[in-house]
Order: C-alpha cells, then sequence, then structure tokens
C-alpha cells in the first residue's frame, strides 16, 4: 500500500498549520517524503514543543501479565487457536517486580496481557492492581487487556486503574472484521466509549499496512482519532509474524506510520503518543524517527521476566524489548529528556 504522490506538497503543510484537517490535506501528507516529510515532522515537533515545553518524554514499564486470548486475530500470534504455551504471571511476582521498577525510579506501568473476560483473570488483574496502588499510591497504572464489560472496566477502575489502551486498529468496519474475525468494529467502539464514559484517561489508535487497506483508511483512522475524546494515540505499523495466519503477507509502509503519527500530534497536540518498538522492527532507527515525528512516550521492556518474554510474541518472536539505558539513549539523541512520572 504506497499514497499516491503528492503534488502540492506545500500546500498541504499550509493547510495543515491553518487547522483545515481536510480528507485532501490529509491524503497528500500521508504521501510526503524526503524534504517534505522532514518539514512535516519539524512542524508536529513545534506542536509538541508548545504542548509540553518541558521537552520530555513519558518512560513506561510494561508487565506483559499474560498470554491466554479468546481472540482469533489473523496478525497476532498469540491468537486463541495458535499452540503458544499459555502463562499467567502470579500476583506476588507482578507486585514485586513493580517494587523493584517503583526502587529504580519508575512511576508508570503498563499491564499487557491476551484478551481474557473470565471472571477469575479480572480478578486477578484488581489484584494485582490494588496491590500496587496500596503500596505505591503516586505510581499511574495502564490497563491494555482488551474488550471487557462496562462492569469489569468499573470495577477495574474502582481498584486503583487510571488509564485503558484499547486500539481501533482499523476505522473500517469490514477490515476490522477480516482482520480480528472474533470480533466486530461496534463492539471495539461500545468498549472505548464504556472506558471514556467510566472515567478512564483512554488511549487508542490504528495498525497500519494490513490487507485490504488503502490510504483512505488511513486518513478514515486519523479522523476518528481526532474525534474521540483520548488522552493517548497510537499507530503500529504491520509486522508479519513468523505465526500468525498473516505470516505471508507483506510488512506496512513505515513511513506512512511516521506521517501519521506527525499529523495526529499536530492534530492533537497535547495528548501522549508513544513511538513503539515495532517501528525499529521495521527500519533501523525507526524508533528514534518516532520521536523526531512528535512521539512523546516510550515503553520500557522491563518488567516482564525473561522466561516469559518470548511467549508474548505480539507481532514477533524476535521482538524488540528495549530497556531502560537504550531508551534514555534515545530521548537524549532526540533531545529529549526521559521522565520517570506521567507526563499528565
Ligand atoms: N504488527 C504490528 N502491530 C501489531 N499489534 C498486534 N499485532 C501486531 C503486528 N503483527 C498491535 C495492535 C494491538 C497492540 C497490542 O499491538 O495494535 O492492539
Amino acid at each position: 500500500m504506497t499514497a499516491a504522490p503528492c503534488e502540492t506538497n506545500s500546500t498541504c503543510l499550509e493547510e495543515l498549520a491553518s487547522g483545515n484537517f481536510t480528507r485532501e490535506s490529509l491524503t497528500a501528507a500521508l504521501s510526503l517524503r524526503g524534504d517534505d516529510q522532514q518539514n512535516l515532522f519539524s512542524f508536529a515537533r513545534a506542536k509538541r514543543s508548545a504542548a509540553f515545553p518541558a521537552e520530555s518524554v513519558e518512560a513506561r514499564s510494561v508487565i506483559e501479565l499474560s498470554n491466554v486470548c479468546q481472540q482469533s486475530c489473523n496478525y497476532c500470534s498469540m491468537f486463541k487457536e495458535g499452540d503458544l504455551k499459555r502463562y499467567v504471571i502470579k500476583k506476588d511476582d507482578v507486585l514485586h517486580m513493580v517494587d523493584f521498577l517503583y526502587s529504580k525510579g519508575r512511576r508508570v506501568f503498563l499491564f499487557q496481557s491476551g484478551e481474557n473476560t473470565s471472571r477469575a483473570f479480572v480478578d486477578y488483574v484488581a489484584r494485582c492492581v490494588s496491590g500496587v496502588k496500596s503500596k505505591h499510591p503516586d505510581s499511574e497504572i495502564i490497563l491494555c487487556l482488551g474488550n471487557l464489560s462496562r462492569e469489569q472496566y468499573i470495577y477495574l477502575k474502582e481498584e486503583g486503574a487510571d488509564r485503558y489502551v484499547l486500539k481501533f486498529e482499523s476505522s473500517n468496519p469490514e477490515l476490522y472484521q477480516r482482520w480480528k474475525p472474533s470480533d466486530t468494529l461496534v463492539e471495539r467502539l461500545r468498549c472505548l466509549d464504556e472506558l471514556i464514559d467510566v472515567g478512564y484517561k483512554v488511549g487508542s489508535g490504528n495498525m497500519v499496512g494490513l490487507p485490504g487497506q488503502t490510504i483512505d483508511h488511513v486518513v478514515d483512522d486519523i479522523l476518528l482519532v481526532h474525534s474521540l475524546d483520548l488522552m493517548m494515540m497510537s499507530s503500529t505499523v504491520f509486522i508479519p509474524n513468523e505465526d500468525c495466519n498473516y505470516r505471508s503477507e507483506p510488512m506496512g509502509d513505515v513511513d506512512t506510520v511516521f506521517n501519521m503519527m506527525a499529523l495526529m500530534r499536530i492534530m492533537n497536540p497535547d495528548r501522549l503518543m508513544p513511538t513503539t518498538s515495532c517501528l525499529d522492527k521495521a527500519r533501523e532507527g525507526g524508533q528514534y524517527t518516532g520521536l523526531m515525528a512528535g512521539a512523546n512516550t516510550v515503553t520500557i521492556h522491563d518488567g516482564t521476566p525473561d522466561n516469559f518474554k518470548k511467549l508474548f510474541p505480539i507481532y514477533s518472536t524476535a521482538r524488540c524489548t528495549p530497556g531502560e539505558e537504550r531508551m534514555f539513549g534515545l530521548a537524549a539523541k532526540a533531545n529529549l529528556v526521559l521522565g520517570a512520572g506521567s507526563l499528565i
């Protein structure tokens, strides 16, 4: 999937600068490359600097609680039918890990898992959340657990969860169901509404480069991100995981993702936006380019014990799981400071 060449590069940047986020200007901006792309990025960085004058990046540690999953996503090797060995990290091990990361200065924790609506699992997550919050009330917990019921979202919030990341993946209902056959976009958007309604600080976003997606769909995704009441937004590039149903499909176009990130920053200056590790997998230096395109969040992969890390192969069994040192270096290179706590 590649965008049509843009013949009116300066015009589209001018339109964006005047807040004219038309389909035409967004479509044109997605195709910018070379110097024009650099101009788009520097505009996005200016927007970031204005909204976040401290020039800091939020660093969060991820703990991948469990790879048990009830969904059948074609792009993910943790899909229900896959023969991956399944795990759930013991609650006490999660709490010890958080203590350790807290002692190193970390204050934002991301608890991620496969989609598992079982009562036992949600109870377990609730105990992890309340355990962390009672000991470290100044920490911030982000959950990324997929579709749950409104009651379950409320329950986890009451136990102390602060934020929730639930990506809509594609704003197109047919594509959504093609990529994620066990779910519907209607259901996903219902979950997003519930999360916003019950008071989470919510993150969402898309994936770029899966089968059937066109530039028009990406433009729709950008407009949906803009229309939702979000605190966090993200875009990832599709990486064909060795063990997923889409293993023979081509990788997504990483430049389209960088440009989408810049556009999201320009349109929504004061939100958090990660530069994800899959960008590095797609192109050497990709995570750095993400920061240059306006990102202000990094995930540090120092929370999941090594023996479980390889059982959480979201986009690859040879996944990049960058640690603290690399992230400090990355932020410094982009003239940013890696912060310990929440940026918002
Ligand atoms: N390539 C890129 N991103 C992926 N995700 C899942 N699988 C892939 C893949 N193969 C993203 C999805 C999901 C998030 C946890 O990771 O957007 O919501």
